[in-house]
């Protein structure tokens, strides 16, 4: 009988790693303390304003000295900044149509609602809070802040999980955490766990949304609520850590980093599980158009903001002397239908991610398919699918 993995080749100690970041336009490097001020203080001030001149006053009225600070102020914060926070991403400032308004010490209501647009634009995908008109102001931030109840009613569905892809990563974890103490970062909804946790020494996976989390203990995993930027675990106290499509998504994975070496043995692994799709060229093209035309949707400062993301975690590993193999696990041939093929970009567009709503976002795919002669969303198309690890051992702690 075949093997779950095929070991098809192990490639590379170098620093070379495929390009292939562009699945994650939607994570901001944001430290998480920076993300708990804007959230419990930056937005309730910006949302009482957007409240108090609704988009039918009088547009040439003149808001206050104090309201024009504030909104100047926020709009500075939520920009990107460098320096102190680290961000090696940073833009700074005010972006360039709010700098005229800066100079005045009391803004028009036109003036003033166009900040609380840019601001509610470019914040929401951080807080998950939307402060436009029609939406609740001062609403408290999500669970887990993207990911929340809404996102776990779609979570399952909209990811499908092959028997295929569980026998992989079972046949990962047999084959390389049979006697480890494992730790998995940012279990979801356990759709990776539960392959894994049989077949380690022993198993503990942290999450920060207990909206994931309560679909993940139903298996009866000893899944803990926490944030892998600050790991609830003592020093030295796993030897692998496994992540699948988790630590794109916290505010700063480098924190993350440093915490993965702080809980590490020396000689344990940290393991990037990546599930790698490749459909034939036609639907691979409509899945860039795709991702183009939501990020012009989506309309704020943030998509394209991580390009780099996988570069920039594996140079800080690599720096600190891990040391990086990159291992494919299996490849196979997969028939899906376009919208499985689409439905990565779909997820892409969670509200809490890009201010882009579902249906919208299904629509596009609709509409492109239309465009390229696709045929419609339940028509089956051929492809490729593999899954590889990308493996960085701790060999020598830095001080
Ligand atoms: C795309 S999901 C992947 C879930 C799971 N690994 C899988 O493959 O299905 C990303 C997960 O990371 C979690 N996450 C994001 N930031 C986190 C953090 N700072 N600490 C722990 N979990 C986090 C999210 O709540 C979410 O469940």
């Amino acid at each position: 009988m075949k093997t779950a993995i095929d070991l098809l080749r192990e490639a590379g100690d170098g620093t070379a790693l495929p390009p292939c970041d562009s699945r994650f336009h939607y994570v901001p490097p944001w430290t998480a303390a920076s993300l708990e001020t804007l959230a419990e203080e930056i937005l309730p001030p910006v949302a009482g304003i957007a409240m108090r001149y609704p988009a039918a006053g009088r547009a040439s009225e003149l808001v206050t000295a104090n309201e024009t600070a504030t909104l100047i102020g926020a709009c500075e914060y939520v920009r990107l900044r460098g320096g102190s926070d680290g961000c090696p991403l940073a833009f700074g400032g005010l972006p360039a149509e709010l700098t005229e308004y800066a100079r005045r010490e009391r803004m028009t209501v036109r003036e003033a609602l166009d900040c609380v647009a840019w601001f509610d634009a470019s914040q929401r995908v951080l807080t998950g809070v939307g402060i436009g008109p029609r939406r609740p102001a001062g609403t408290p931030a999500l669970d887990g802040a993207l990911y929340g109840p809404e996102l776990v009613r779609r979570y399952n569905p909209a990811r499908r999980v092959t028997e295929r892809f569980n026998d992989v990563v079972r046949g990962f974890a047999k084959g390389f955490l049979g006697s480890c103490r494992v730790l998995e970062l940012g279990t979801g909804t356990g759709r990776v766990a539960r392959n894994l946790a049989p077949f380690a020494g022993s198993y503990v996976g942290i999450e920060a949304s207990l909206a994931m989390i309560g679909e993940g203990r139903q298996d009866g995993l000893d899944v803990r609520h926490g944030d892998m930027m600050a790991i609830p675990l003592g020093a030295e106290s796993v030897d692998a850590v496994v992540e699948h499509e988790s630590i794109d998504f916290c505010g700063e994975p480098l924190l993350a980093a440093g915490e993965i070496e702080r809980v590490l043995t020396l000689g344990g692994h940290f393991y990037r599980l990546e599930l790698e799709t490749a459909p034939v060229a036609a639907v691979g093209r409509l899945q860039e158009e795709i991702t183009t035309r939501l990020a012009e949707i989506s309309g704020g400062v943030f998509p394209y903001w991580t390009k780099g993301q996988r570069q920039r975690l594996h140079g800080w590993l690599t720096r600190r002397g891990f040391v990086y193999r990159r291992i494919e696990l299996a490849r196979w041939e997969e028939r899906r239908t376009l919208r499985d093929w689409l439905q990565g970009l779909v997820n892409a567009s969670y509200p809490s991610f890009a201010g882009v709503d579902e249906r919208t976002a299904l629509s596009v795919c609709v509409e492109l398919a239309r465009e390229a002669s696709l045929g419609d969303l339940d028509r089956q198309w051929p492809g490729q699918v593999g899954m590889v690890v990308d493996r960085y051992e701790f060999v020598e702690r830095c001080p």
